[in-house]
């Protein structure tokens, strides 16, 4: 990819996508499973640019979504309601209302509570609706603690009494259909065990369910997959899939998975331009023009994204560390911090690696600073696949309000 070009031709800051990427992962993933029936629903929490949705619904992807705001996006590039998952811990009213009404595959329930309200919602609208239960395997996935979900001390799914509940009362309900069983149990997983031992016990649970005469038709196993964005030892996919299918033997079910951060995370670059240098007594700082606003993952989780300072031939070596630093006025807006660069110029372009998953998708107007470009590439060829707001995209919706009067 011709960083330079991209960033001359549409500005920084910038992300971009590698479409050719997603594809190979999205295949390599759908290859890993071909033993059995599969469906991959992309988690597009990670990324929901709408042309990266209707690229991954070309190749045949679902979508797990975790919003209406979600279903909709899955449902505007033509994603068939067939291949929508409706997750997420706290769906309000409306929410699983819209749902129900747009007849998607199922929705995943995380509480008794929940189901109650599904089923009542359904009730009201005479349809039945199609769900599934979040199984809490209170398994340790060992990641990062913000983005473990899998233990009891967490507050997603229920345990496998409360969903052996569930799935008794949904059977004998006229307005519920269980169809599924799910389970995820974190992100950025770099180790088998946790999925094989999850596989076990949700599988063990889907064979006392059988014996109780519910039949489910789809086994989710979530999403989870970690990448490589420092040199991790990954989990091969064929090696996923194996510890997950030899659970199911005897199982007439479809395998379902939600990765999100596998197929795009490192599709995706974050190109920034150095604004300044500036040194102190004890420390250099690289000050770009992307801040904390655009890619929140340093200064939230303080993860790790490789940060390569580009055209840096010829350069002289400074004998200091530095940090890649964001304009806005907190401590936590870094990219990366102690790291060894050449003396930077002001332009010189910066590329953060491995960006493609839950940058632009967390992305905000935090400072007033407007949410930046996305470009895919593909084939060879670039394109712009959302423009950078402006200043008017920031205040529309507030301009309306400007001169109305106080009210009491
Ligand atoms: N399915 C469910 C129910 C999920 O909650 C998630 C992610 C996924 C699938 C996709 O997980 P993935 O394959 O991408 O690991 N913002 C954090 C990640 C949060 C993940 C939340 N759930 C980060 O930047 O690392």
């Amino acid at each position: 990819m011709d960083f330079r070009k991209i960033a001359d031709s549409y500005g920084t800051p910038l992300y971009i996508y590698d479409f050719d990427y997603i594809t190979r992962r999205y295949l390599e993933l759908k290859e890993a499973f071909k033993a059995r029936k599969s469906i991959v629903f992309y988690a597009l929490k990670a990324n929901s640019n709408l042309s990266v949705l209707k690229h991954l619904r070309d190749l045949g992807a679902g979508c797990d979504c975790v919003s209406i705001g979600e279903v909709k996006r899955a449902l505007f590039v033509g994603v068939p309601k067939y291949k929508i998952i409706f997750s997420g811990v706290g769906k309000c009213d409306a929410e699983i209302k819209e749902a129900l009404l747009n007849d998607i595959l199922m929705i995943n329930l995380e509480s008794f509570e929940e189901m109650l309200r599904v089923e009542s919602i359904a009730k009201e609208l005479e349809k039945v609706a199609r769900i599934s239960v979040r199984v809490n395997p209170n398994i340790d996935a060992k990641t990062h603690p913000y983005i473990s979900t899998g233990l009891h001390e967490n507050k997603f799914g229920v345990d496998i009494q409360t969903a052996k509940k569930i799935y008794l009362k949904a059977k004998q309900s006229n307005f519920l259909d269980p169809v599924g069983i799910h389970f995820h149990i974190g992100s950025q997983i770099l180790e088998i065990e946790p999925f094989k031992e999850a596989s076990k016990i949700v599988s063990d649970l889907v064979r006392s369910l059988n014996a109780l005469n519910i039949e489910l038709k789809f086994f989710d196993i979530g999403g989870g997959l970690g990448i490589d964005y420092n040199g991790e030892k990954t989990i091969d996919p064929y090696a996923y899939a194996q510890a997950v299918l030899e659970n199911l033997s005897g199982l007439d079910v479809t395998l379902a998975c939600e990765p999100g951060r596998y197929l795009v995370g490192n599709s995706g670059y974050f190109l920034t331009k150095v604004l300044y240098e500036k040194e102190n007594s004890h420390k250099r700082f690289v000050i770009v023009d992307g801040a904390m606003n655009d890619l929140l993952r340093p200064a939230l989780y303080n993860t790790f994204h490789k940060v390569e300072l580009l055209e840096s031939k010829n350069r002289p070596d400074s004998t200091l560390l530095c940090d890649v630093v964001g304009p806005i006025c907190e401590s936590g807006d870094f990219f990366i911090k102690d790291i060894k660069l050449p003396k930077t110029k002001h332009d010189d372009l910066i590329v953060v690696h491995s960006a493609g998953a839950y940058g632009f998708s967390m992305s905000s107007n935090y400072n007033s600073r407007p949410r930046v470009a996305e470009v895919a590439y593909e084939s060879g060829k670039y394109r712009l696949i959302r423009q950078r707001e402006s200043f008017e995209d920031l205040i529309s919706k507030e301009i309306s309000f400007l001169n109305s009067e106080k009210s009491e």
